[in-house]
């Protein structure tokens, strides 16, 4: 019993892995295990040999058993040790550069003119960016042979040959939105419309796509009066200081009166400051919104009235972010991007009340 003891302790220390270890086990106290055939010589033995040899082969056996699950425990920890020496990391390294994206300029401003909106009360709406010529032309009182119809650039989509419907065209302005929202929501309402619109010209100030935001506000008694402040209240939370503004009396098929909106700016070296000065810049076109507009839209005129305007929305980004050519807004020009976008965390400026 001694050399079986000394045997299975000596072979159970030297044991180098798990396997090797239940190796030893099965050999040992399995079924068929050297103690275990030993303990059934028991059943030959006399009654006194039986109760001699009986609790010293337990013994073994438990010995042995806590023997096991010692190493057992021992190699495991080992290996853990191994495991976190390899697997050693040092928090304090510089983690991999990242290269962050940045916020478009129009992205920046869309949201701002949102947010700016929002405050007065206006909620956004959207509408296609490929229209039917009625919604783009006729609902707003432009009609076939109208000067204006020609002279939007307009891109016309391709019509199956033999299909003499009007064609469908890339939406030259974002006005035909006032006409959707009106059918949507009817009167009163107060929304603006941010988008993409189209036209056939390119130049340092002429993209063929380009961002407007429309404006729309109908009520029993809203008048020109309304049309100023919001357009005031707007500017001067934008660019942050208070901003004059110039109404010059204009013509556009869908409102009257109409009028071009100036914004005050001054002019040094070459660099343009809204908000000072004796400047005019010119940034949008407004009026109140024509009698046959509202009843394309379903509004009834004898009940209802009220204004729109339409403003370039990289027109006023150039403006506020100093943004000489309006071409590398849309060149994907990362140098450009990284220079004139904004970071994700950047919150929009808009100051109100100035
Ligand atoms: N749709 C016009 C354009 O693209 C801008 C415009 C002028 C919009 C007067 C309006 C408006 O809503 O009342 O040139």
């Amino acid at each position: 019993m001694d050399d079986l003891k000394a045997k299975y302790l000596g072979l159970i220390s030297g044991a180098g892995s798990e396997a090797a270890l239940e190796e030893l086990r099965v050999q040992a106290v399995g079924k068929k295990g050297e103690i275990s055939l030993q303990m059934r010589e028991l059943g030959k033995m006399t009654p006194e040999e039986r109760q001699l040899m009986g609790p010293k082969l337990n013994a073994l056996k438990d010995e042995i058993n806590s023997a096991l699950a010692a190493k057992k425990a021992a190699l495991a920890d080992a290996a853990l040790d191994e495991r976190l020496k390899v697997e050693w990391l040092d928090v304090t390294l510089p983690t991999r550069p990242q290269r962050q994206g940045t916020i478009h300029p129009v992205s920046q401003v869309w949201e701002e003119c949102t947010a700016i909106f929002a405050d007065m009360g206006f909620a956004v709406a959207e509408g296609p960016q490929i229209e039917t010529d009625w919604y783009n032309f006729d609902a707003l009182n432009i009609p076939g042979h109208h000067p204006a119809r020609a002279e939007m650039d307009t891109f016309y989509m391709h019509r199956a040959e033999g299909d003499d419907r009007p064609p469908h065209v890339l939406r030259t302005h974002t006005s035909p939105v006032q006409i959707r929202s009106m059918e949507a929501t009817g009167a009163p309402t107060r929304i603006i419309c941010p988008g993409r619109v189209y036209r056939a010209d390119y130049d340092q100030t002429h993209t063929p796509m380009f961002h407007q935001v429309e404006g729309l506000a109908i009520d029993r008694d809203i008048s020109m009066a309304n049309l100023k402040w919001v357009l005031e209240e707007f500017f001067s939370a934008y660019f942050g200081t208070k901003v004059k503004t110039r109404f010059r009396a204009s013509h556009f098929p869908f409102t009257e009166p109409s009028a071009e909106v100036d914004i005050q700016c001054s002019w040094e070296n070459g660099t343009v400051k809204v908000g000072e000065g004796d400047g005019w810049l010119e940034v949008l076109g407004s009026g109140m919104v024509h009698p046959k507009v509202l009843q394309a839209g379903g509004i009834d005129p004898n009940e209802w009235q009220g204004f729109a305007f339409g403003m370039g929305i990289d027109r006023i980004a150039m403006l506020k972010y100093g943004i000489p050519d309006l071409r590398a807004f849309f060149d994907s020009d990362l140098r450009w991007l990284r220079h004139y976008g904004f970071s994700a965390l950047q919150v929009p400026t808009i100051r109100g009340g100035v």
